[in-house]
This record gives structure tokens, sequence and C-alpha cells, in this order.
């Protein structure tokens, strides 16, 4: 946080508020929230640690603007609350306050939100500080009709790959397919990207991705790269549309979702290879997907190699660590995409 923490004894308590402010702010969901184990006894009940809930989490978050909705807070509280209550400790009168005024609507401040809309911020250190992303989601899987409205945890996956590996990202051209909110991309523009290019196709998640970038361009007190948004769909995108996108490195996340896509997801992979080959410019393409049916994969595979591409494995297995997805995730993999070995990886469709 920004400020030493006013009633943190020690580093270790430090670091165990920054566990709970990256679930509170993160919008763990409440059945996975995990208390982190304090020093020397100490209980989460206690005053001290209230205060430090206060004071380094709602208040912080209050100040900066990335509350989650009243929604996700209350139930936060009333969860917190009980607890305090069965350990028959006192209530700290500040955090009391900010109960009160959420159930009144009054001084907690959950700005503009849509209906069943929250904010979700993810601390991309390791330690909570200002390098952090909020985006506006939606609290519900399908909303409006499309998947697009929230953060799927292969996006998490691939930021939480791709901060381990900024090389990757430094100095690139990045474009993006199927962005939805935008996490994936604002993390790359924190990366040093070059230039950051969010593409969807549904008029309501690039309103909202629209928004969540224009909330990043004006708060972030950090470093970052330029971000556009263009309207693009796999399944008509063109030559030219592919020419005037083409960045040095192709991100897409949990976008092998509906077998369905898969012919137009393929299509658009295939233009921008071609594209990139036309100029004789490398272009690195990676994918997240969550490995929700084996058969989904190996249509992706067919269609890949149909076009003279192949995906390789580059991490298996790799639920988010540092990031609380809103489910409990199963299996994620990131892939490469990489010409077949008879190497002419650009053949016709
Ligand atoms: C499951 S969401 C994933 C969103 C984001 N990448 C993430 O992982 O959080 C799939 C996204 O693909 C987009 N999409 C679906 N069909 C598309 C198409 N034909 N062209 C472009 N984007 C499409 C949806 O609008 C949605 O934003």
């Amino acid at each position: 946080m920004n400020q030493a923490p006013a009633a943190a004894k020690d580093a270790h308590a430090d670091a165990a508020v920054e566990t709970v402010a990256r679930q509170v702010l993160g919008n763990c969901p409440h059945h996975l929230f995990q208390w982190p184990p304090l020093a020397n006894g100490e209980q989460w009940t206690s005053l001290d640690r209230q205060q430090a809930i206060h004071t380094n989490i709602l208040k912080w978050a209050t100040d900066y603007h990335v509350l989650p909705n009243t929604k996700y807070l209350s139930t936060f509280l009333r969860r917190y609350v009980r607890m305090i209550e069965e350990a028959g400790e006192e209530l700290d009168e500040d955090l009391l306050t900010f109960h009160c005024d959420l159930m009144g609507q009054g001084a907690a401040d959950t700005g503009d939100l849509p209906h069943d809309f929250t904010l979700k911020t993810y601390f991309l250190d390791s330690r909570v500080s200002d390098n952090y992303v909020t985006t506006m989601e939606s609290a519900n899987t399908i909303s409006g009709g499309t998947t697009g409205l929230k953060t799927w945890p292969a996006s998490l996956s691939m930021a939480e790959y791709l901060l381990t590996h900024p090389d990757l990202i430094r100095g690139k051209t990045v474009v993006e397919l199927g962005s939805g909110v935008g996490v994936l991309g604002l993390v790359c523009a924190r990366l040093s990207a070059a230039r950051v290019a969010l593409t969807d196709v549904n008029a309501s998640v690039l309103s909202v991705l629209e928004k969540n970038v224009d909330r990043f361009r004006q708060r972030t007190t950090l470093p970052a790269a330029p971000i556009e948004i263009h309207s693009l769909d796999w399944f008509s995108v063109e030559d030219h549309e592919a020419d005037a996108h083409l960045g040095d490195v192709l991100l897409c996340a949990d976008t092998v979702y509906d077998p369905d896509l898969l012919p137009g997801l393929a299509h658009c992979l295939h233009t921008f290879l071609r594209a990139a080959a036309r100029r004789n410019r490398p272009l690195a393409v990676y994918m997240a997907t969550a490995i929700r049916r084996e058969s989904t994969f190996h249509d992706l595979n067919d269609r890949l190699r149909k076009v003279g591409f192949a995906y390789r494995i580059i991490l298996d297995d790799c639920p988010p660590m540092r990031f609380y997805p809103d489910e409990a995730v199963t299996q994620i993999a990131v892939l490469e995409i990489v010409p077949v070995s008879d190497g002419t990886g650009v053949g016709g469709e």
C-alpha cells in the first residue's frame, strides 16, 4: 500500500494484511477466501488487525477508487464481523462505521458501477504496491449474452506467465484477440510493451474495455505503453486488417471455449501468421486456455494443422497463483502456436 500500515507491528503482519488486501480487492470468492496465519498467536479479530483492515484495505481502496461493489464488500464485512463477535472481541469503531455506511450506501464510495458490476484489482508485484491494474467487470459468468464481461482464469494464468517472462513483451507490439475487459492487455502495457492493441467483437465488451483502458490511462502513476482498441471479428478478418494490426506478439486467452468459434479463430490466427510471413516478420503467438474438453483441443490442433501450424504446450496445469480467479480452476495451459515441422507454416485454408 502507499503508506506504511499504521497498525502493522512487523513485516509479517504487513504481508498478512497484504494477502487479505489482494483477496478483498481482487474479489476472491468468499468460499475460497483464506485468512493467512498471524505471528505470536495474534488473531484477525483483534482491535489492532481490525484497524489494519480498515486503514490499509477499506480506507485505502476508498481513497484510490478501487472498492469492489457493495454486494461483495458487505458479504466480506458480514462474515468478518461475525468472526469478531464469535471471538467475543470489541468491534473497531471505524470498521463499524464503514460497515454501517456501506449498508446505508453512505460514505463508502463504490463509484458509478452498473448493476452487477464490480471493480477488481490485480496487484502485479509480489508485494502490494502502486503497480496494479483495476478493471470494471461483471460479477456474473455470462452477462448480456456474452462471456467477455469478466476476466477468465486463463487470462490470469497468461498474465502471470508474462509477468515472470517480461522479455516476451518488453519493447514489443502486442495484439490481443478476444480481449474481454482487458486485464491481460493492461498487464502487457505495464510490462513495457511498445504498443498494445486490444480487440474484441462484442459491442458491450468493447464499451467496458474502453472504460477500463480510460481509467487505467487516467489513474496509473507508473509508465505504461500506449493502448488502442479495435473491433475485430475472427471470422471475417481480412488481410488488410491483419496487415494494419500486425505486431510482434499475438495473444489470446480463453478463446477456445466454444467449438463453433474454432473455425473463426483458426482463420484469424492464420490470417495474422500469413501477414507476418508476407512481411518476413516474426510473430510469436501465445494462447492460454482452460482445458474443458479434450475434443475441443483435438479440433483446434486439426484446424491449425490444416493451415500449417500446431500448438506447443509451454506450461501445463498452471492455475493462477498470484491473482484470484472467480472460480476454483481446474486445468489451464499456455500454448505457443508454431509452424509444423515442414517449415511452410503458411499453407492455404
Ligand atoms: C471467454 S471470453 C475471454 C475474454 C478474455 N480473453 C479473458 O480471458 O478474460 C471470450 C472473448 O472472445 C470474444 N469473441 C468471441 N467470438 C469472437 C469473434 N468471432 N471475434 C472476436 N472476438 C470474439 C468474446 O466477445 C469474449 O470477449
